[in-house]
């Protein structure tokens, strides 16, 4: 049986993404054959077809962080799933395809009756802002936190979850993000035309408890500024990488698996 995938054979912008048709994978022993249904497209799989993301494979490479799938046949091993089973995975390349074989221990069941391009913005945006929250800062109901990107895939999971964990928050957008990010609960920041600094400060007094940074580079020592005393930036994205979905540089892509890991180690080293 044939299928179809998209692959990346040069780093580049979206017209280096070509279709090719090719022979079904078949799964190993301890794999899943899972037939895609949905799969994600973030701002890390432009930064993967980039070259620029520091989990970028070797060409080529099928990109897709996340999907959900149905089980379609079980490799040697396997017990508890069954074929037609929704499944949830995350396996950082090669979700744009018809089908993929995944270990077994990567797959996570969903529950039935679940729209799959609804269930799969879970996957990857989702479990970052639970984790950042949770986990990196362990935020408290009634701190304030500075959140870049707001209207964006990740922004807008820290908003819907910060406002369940009772968190009072601000959130950097473009004019056309403002009314999103006010409906999610957050104040609206045009970074734009506002200087982001200054505005925290008008509105605060005296800076926020923790700011989400997903902008990059020397962003980071601007949100560390919006802080009050004692408070924490998590770094986690290279937003100010690309514009318009391509290298803001305008030079063509190449892959730099450590580079963005020793910029992050540098701040958090210096900070
Ligand atoms: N570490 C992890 O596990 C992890 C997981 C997922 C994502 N990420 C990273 O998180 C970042 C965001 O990903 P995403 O999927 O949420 O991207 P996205 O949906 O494209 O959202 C990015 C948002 O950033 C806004 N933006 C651009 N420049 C900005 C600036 N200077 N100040 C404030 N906002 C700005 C954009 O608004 P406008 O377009 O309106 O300007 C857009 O709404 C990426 O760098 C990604 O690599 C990390």
């Amino acid at each position: 049986m044939k299928h179809q995938r998209i692959i990346v054979s040069h780093y580049g912008g979206p017209d280096e993404l070509r279709v090719v048709e090719e022979e079904c994978p078949e799964p190993k022993d301890g794999e899943v054959r899972v037939r895609v249904l949905a799969a994600g497209v973030s701002l890390p799989d432009l930064m993967m077809r980039e070259g620029i993301h520091p989990e970028t494979p070797p060409l080529p490479f099928t990109p897709g962080w996340d999907l959900i799938g149905v089980v379609d046949r079980l490799g040697d091993g396997i017990s508890g799933l069954e074929p037609g089973q929704i499944v949830a995975a995350l396996p950082i390349s090669g979700a744009y395809a018809e089908f993929v074989c995944l270990p077994q221990r990567e797959l996570v069941p969903v529950p039935p009756g679940l729209d799959s391009a609804e269930a799969v913005s879970l996957v990857l945006n989702y479990v970052t802002a639970y984790q950042m929250l949770h986990r990196s800062a362990k935020v408290r109901s009634g701190q304030r936190v500075l959140i870049h990107g707001a209207a964006g895939g990740v922004g807008s999971a820290l908003l819907q979850l910060g406002r369940l964990a009772g968190l009072e928050m601000y959130g950097t957008c473009s004019s056309r993000g403002a009314s999103t990010v006010s409906d999610l609960g957050g104040i609206p920041i045009d970074y734009q035309h506002q200087d982001f600094v200054k505005e925290i400060y008008r509105l605060t007094g005296e800076g926020v408890d923790v700011v989400f940074e997903s902008i990059g580079g020397t962003h980071i020592w601007r949100s560390r500024k919006a802080l009050r005393p004692g408070g924490t930036v998590v770094a986690y994205g290279l937003t100010s990488s690309l514009r318009e979905g391509r290298l803001a540089s305008g030079r063509s892509g190449s892959r730099h698996r450590f580079r963005a890991i020793a910029i992050f180690g540098l701040y958090i080293a210096g900070g």
